[in-house]
């Protein structure tokens, strides 16, 4: 099953998306909060931002059970989303800030995209990668099975 196929894992995903965004936002809180020389505060958003992970890492494994997760599997999910945000997301949120004539913001969903399409490309050739290793070893694992079979059969 899908995580997004019910109520609860839309539920879900939204909790992930609100506890990875607390995390991040605290980060960056606790680095301006530094910056504006107030330490005892910079370290309460990082305290805070660790537990913020926590949570958002319970939310992820309900909605990738381990058992379901294979090395293949990991890439093939964050290849989709890399590709999601390079010919979907970005591109539309670069018309409407064109639309709306925010320069910044156009050319920040530009580079982003760029980004992403670099990692999903990063991510396709690890897969490809893994998927000729795990044949080579397969094929290893064949070859020694029937020198294995020969042996067995020569007693
Ligand atoms: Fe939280
Ligand atoms: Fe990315």
């Amino acid at each position: 099953m899908r995580h997004h196929d019910t109520e609860t894992g839309k539920n879900l995903e939204s909790a992930f998306a609100g506890e990875s965004m607390a995390n991040r936002k605290y980060l960056f809180f606790a680095k301006i909060a530094r910056e504006l020389g107030n330490e005892e505060i910079a370290n309460l958003f990082e305290t805070t931002a660790h537990q913020e992970t926590a949570h958002a890492f319970a939310h992820l494994e309900l909605m990738y059970p381990k058992q379901e997760l294979t090395v293949e599997r990991l890439l093939e999910i964050a290849i989709e989303g890399e590709l999601y945000e390079t010919n979907h997301m970005y591109p539309e949120f670069e018309a409407t800030a064109r639309r709306e004539g925010n320069l910044d913001a156009i050319s920040e969903f530009r580079e982003q995209a760029q980004e992403s399409a670099e990692h999903a490309a990063i991510f396709q050739m690890a897969a490809k990668r893994f998927k000729a290793l795990t044949g080579v070893e397969a094929h290893h694992a064949a070859r020694y099975q029937k020198a294995l079979d020969q042996v067995r059969s020569a007693h």
